[in-house]
């Protein structure tokens, strides 16, 4: 089977399969939606600040993946996103920042670090060394969720904002991980070296 015929899929609590993907520009819409869905708390936690929309410039980046330096990954429900997690660098380098958000309907039930634990294993792959995350302060659910995630980092603070740095090359993946990740980026169209 091609790597990018696997299938990847999330149990949630309830029980309920929640499908991980590669974001498309096909989400345009859907993410419109979840961000709408996002309470102020959410999106400031996102995006430092408030940001009651996102701009026609904001939903078209942020639903096209570019080779290996920018990549989404979005849990699905039926044509519904409820969560997206995504990391952007600059072509041809090999560091990146992510972010993360979880529909707050959905939060604490594990949607955060399954989605994120995948985004690691797809920069890992896709040849990133180093994710960089911006975290505010205050903010305890992500700082607890990348404290969770457990992979070495570095961590830095001015005092508003805590800055994470993970080295990748120090992440081992054993192979149905690394070509789970293979499926995500094969899906996208980005070419990955042969492992
Ligand atoms: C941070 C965020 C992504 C976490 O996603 P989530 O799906 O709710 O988190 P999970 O259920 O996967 O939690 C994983 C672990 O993170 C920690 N955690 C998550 N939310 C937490 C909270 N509110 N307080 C303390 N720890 C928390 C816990 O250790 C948790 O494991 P546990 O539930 O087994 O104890 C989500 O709350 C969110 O979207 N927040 C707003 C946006 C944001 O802050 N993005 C990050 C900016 S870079």
């Amino acid at each position: 089977m091609l790597p990018g015929s696997l299938q990847d899929e999330i149990t949630l609590p309830d029980g309920t399969a929640v499908l991980v993907r590669p974001i498309t520009p096909a989400d345009a819409g859907a993410l419109v939606a979840l961000h709408a869905r996002l309470s102020a708390d959410t999106i400031y936690r996102r995006y430092f600040g408030a940001r009651p929309h996102l701009s026609p410039a904001d939903v078209d980046r942020f639903t096209r993946i570019e080779g290996r330096a920018r990549f989404a990954l979005v849990a699905a429900r039926g044509t519904d996103l409820v969560a997206v997690t995504r990391y952007e660098g600059r072509p041809g380098e090999t560091s990146a920042e992510l972010a993360v958000v979880v529909d707050d309907a959905l939060q604490r039930q594990g949607v955060g670090r399954l989605l994120l634990g995948r985004l690691f294993d797809v920069a890992r792959v896709a040849g990133q060394e180093v994710l960089v995350a911006d975290v505010m302060a205050g903010n305890a659910g992500m700082l607890g969720l990348l404290r969770r995630l457990a992979l070495p980092g570095r961590r830095e603070s001015d005092g508003d904002t805590v800055t994470i740095t993970f080295d990748l090359t120090a992440l081992e993946l054993p192979p149905d991980r690394a070509d789970r990740a293979r499926g995500h980026l094969a899906r996208a169209g980005v070419d990955v070296p042969p492992s």
